[in-house]
């Protein structure tokens, strides 16, 4: 094994399950403590997600065993290898792989990670922006590649993101405007338009009154549809569906549970199509590559709302994130 030797010990917020609870603290631990594989990895950024604040609060059933450091994703770089295929000193990403769920994450000073998990960070992107990107970006590359396998173009018609505000959002916004579409924001936040047109949002709609809007059919307004939210805007979206029109499911940020009907089917032959953020190597590394060149985001648009916070700030951050008070990108970063 090469190594730069990792300290004895080093902080991490670990999540543990007491009185049939979450419990998530700071506190220090050893490399040793740490779930198996074959790199050692120095943390640079970890991303905050909607799931991993969820997951520390206790409030879903994410993690599937404890005690279990959290955080989906992570860049940095390796200190210890003994696997060919990684090196000390190389940078490094990892997400998805059932990462800060059944393998220990990012919300630590250190990780350990078996190397079928782990992946080079992408040339051309440095580790604060290959953690900018992260698995908000992820996610809208894999929407976009389906629209367009679907054979949604730019001249199909505007394309909808809802749950604006949120991380997945505002890259919607800047990607999918970055590749010619006309997006359309729906956010609760109707006082946040400036800040959606400054991202490439062409109009905004009011997301709050769609609840109330309970025809079996709306007026065909969109190609395309990414929704983050679920519930009655998942509904509204996928029924103001134009012919031939798809809507990549994405999030649940307003919890699990949607109603519809068939007509947007069988009347305009929708496609709903869901997304998981942890494909197969070659659509990783494919979409990733594309990141890092032609779908690279205008990071210098996304960089006012991405949030820094240290380590002994996640918990105080998923409290607040989860009561709605937070917007945008929220990256640990590590000295
Ligand atoms: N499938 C995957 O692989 C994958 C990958 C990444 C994320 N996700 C999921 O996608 C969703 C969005 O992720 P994110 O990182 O963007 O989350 P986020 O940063 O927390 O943003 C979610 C946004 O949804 C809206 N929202 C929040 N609570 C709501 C409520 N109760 N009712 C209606 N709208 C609400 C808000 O936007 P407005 O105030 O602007 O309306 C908020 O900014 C989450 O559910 C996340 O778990 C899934």
């Amino acid at each position: 094994m090469v190594s730069t030797d990792p300290p004895d010990r080093f902080q991490a917020v670990r999540s543990d399950f007491i009185d049939r609870k979450v419990v998530s603290h700071l506190t220090t631990m050893r490399v040793a403590d740490l779930s198996a594989g074959e790199v050692v990895v120095r943390n640079r950024y970890a991303g905050v997600n909607y799931k991993d604040c969820l997951a520390i609060q206790g409030k879903a059933k994410i993690i599937t065993a404890f005690p279990r450091v959290a955080g989906i994703e992570s860049v940095g770089e390796v200190v210890e290898s003994s696997s060919g295929r990684f090196r000390p000193g190389q940078e490094v990403m990892v997400h998805g792989f059932q990462t800060g769920i059944a393998f220990d994450g990012g919300f630590a000073e250190y990780l350990r990670v078996p190397a079928g998990h782990l992946m080079p960070l992408p040339t051309g992107l440095s580790q604060l922006e290959a953690a900018m990107i992260g698995v908000p970006g992820f996610t809208v590359a894999m929407a976009l590649e389906r629209f367009r396998q679907l054979g949604i173009t730019p001249e199909s018609g505007p394309v909808a993101v809802s749950g604006a505000t949120g991380a997945v959002g505002m890259q919607a916004l800047l990607m999918l405007s970055q590749a010619g579409y006309e997006v359309h924001a729906l956010s609760r936040r109707a006082g946040d338009g400036s800040m959606l047109h400054a991202l490439g949002a062409a109009q905004i709609v009011d997301a709050r009154p769609l609840a109330d809007e309970t025809r079996p059919i709306e007026r065909p307004r969109f190609a395309a549809a990414i929704d983050n939210v679920s519930g009655p805007v998942l509904s509204w979206l996928l029924r103001s569906l134009k012919d031939d029109g798809a809507l990549a499911s994405v999030g649940n940020a307003s919890g699990n549970e949607f109603s519809c009907n068939v007509l947007p089917f069988i009347l305009r032959n929708a496609t709903v199509f869901g997304i998981v953020a942890s494909p197969a190597w070659p659509v990783r590394e494919r979409l990733w590559e594309r990141l890092a060149s032609a779908w690279r985001p205008d990071l210098s648009r996304l960089a006012p709302h991405v949030n820094m916070i240290r380590l002994e700030n996640l918990l105080e951050h998923s409290r607040n994130h989860l009561e709605g008070r937070t917007r945008g990108r929220t990256l640990i970063r590590f000295d």
